[in-house]
This record gives structure tokens, C-alpha cells and sequence, in this order.
């Protein structure tokens, strides 16, 4: 093999290498468009994971002592109450426009929020 055949060799498995290197990235961006990489999209719990997520962005409205004044009478604090309206709040916190966008006169949620709250119910809602 003289010089010239080993460096188009060469250029040809690095130009594959770079290829498949490249695939590799777009599969994971494709799997989690938006998730930072410390989304915790594996250890997710009701007490810990939704309940923060809640408390952090609904409670002012739909806890149990603010669901009647500030809620609609909508309370997402108990377990039972969450399950009964799984599928209204991940529907509103995507704000498609088939349900009033929550939180109410706030921005969106996190990306991974998101995601918590379809993992959490995909997995089906375990009181964990
Ligand atoms: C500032 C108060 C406020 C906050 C914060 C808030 N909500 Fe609401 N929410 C309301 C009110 C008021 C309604 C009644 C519908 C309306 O006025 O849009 C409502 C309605 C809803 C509904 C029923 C929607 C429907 O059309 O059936 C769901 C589900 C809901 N909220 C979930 C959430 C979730 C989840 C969060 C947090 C991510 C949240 N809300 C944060 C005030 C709030």
C-alpha cells in the first residue's frame, strides 16, 4: 500500500467515525429536545418529584387551603386529587390551548417538569 492509498484510507474511516459520532448525538437530542443533562428522568417519586413540582408552582392556587379562594375549588394535594386530575395537569402545563395554561398568568414550567409529570403518570401514578 503506498502513501497516498493509506491516507485516503485513513480519511475515509475518519469521515465514518465522524458520522456515526454525529448519528449518536442526534438520537439523544432527539430522545430529550430540551432536558439538561441533570433532569432526573429515572428516579421519579410522587412524594418527592411531583410534590415539588407542585408546590413549587401550584400550591399558591391549588393546595388544600387555597384551592377554594384562589383554585376553582381545584385542589392538587393529596394523592387521590392528583391522580383524579392527571390528565388536565399535564395537559396544562404544555399550554396547547385545549385547556387553560397552567400556572395560571405565569410562564411554563421546566422542560423537565414536564417530563416528570408524563413519567410519573406513564408509569402509572404510583403512590411512592
Ligand atoms: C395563580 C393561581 C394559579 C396557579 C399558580 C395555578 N393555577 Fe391552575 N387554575 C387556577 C384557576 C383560577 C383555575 C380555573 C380555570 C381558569 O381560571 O383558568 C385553574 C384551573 C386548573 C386546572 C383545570 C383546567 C381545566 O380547564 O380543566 C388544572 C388541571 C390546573 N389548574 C392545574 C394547575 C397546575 C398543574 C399548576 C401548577 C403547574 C397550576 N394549576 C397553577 C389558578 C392557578
Amino acid at each position: 500500500m503506498n502513501m497516498k492509498r493509506l491516507f485516503i484510507s485513513l480519511a475515509i474511516i475518519t469521515i465514518f467515525s465522524l458520522f456515526f459520532v454525529s448519528c449518536y448525538y442526534d438520537n439523544e437530542e432527539a430522545l430529550y429536545p430540551t432536558l439538561s443533562s441533570a433532569c432526573d428522568t429515572n428516579n421519579v417519586t410522587f412524594s418527592i418529584t411531583i410534590v415539588t413540582i407542585l408546590n413549587n408552582n401550584c400550591y399558591s392556587c391549588h393546595s388544600n387551603t387555597t384551592a377554594a379562594s384562589q383554585g376553582n375549588n381545584i385542589a392538587l394535594q393529596n394523592y387521590t386529587d392528583v391522580v383524579a386530575q392527571s390528565a388536565q395537569i399535564t395537559t396544562s402545563v404544555k399550554h396547547t390551548g385545549s385547556i387553560s395554561p397552567m400556572p395560571k398568568n405565569g410562564g411554563s414550567i421546566s422542560a423537565c417538569s414536564i417530563t416528570q409529570l408524563d413519567i410519573w403518570v406513564r408509569k402509572g401514578m404510583l403512590n411512592n
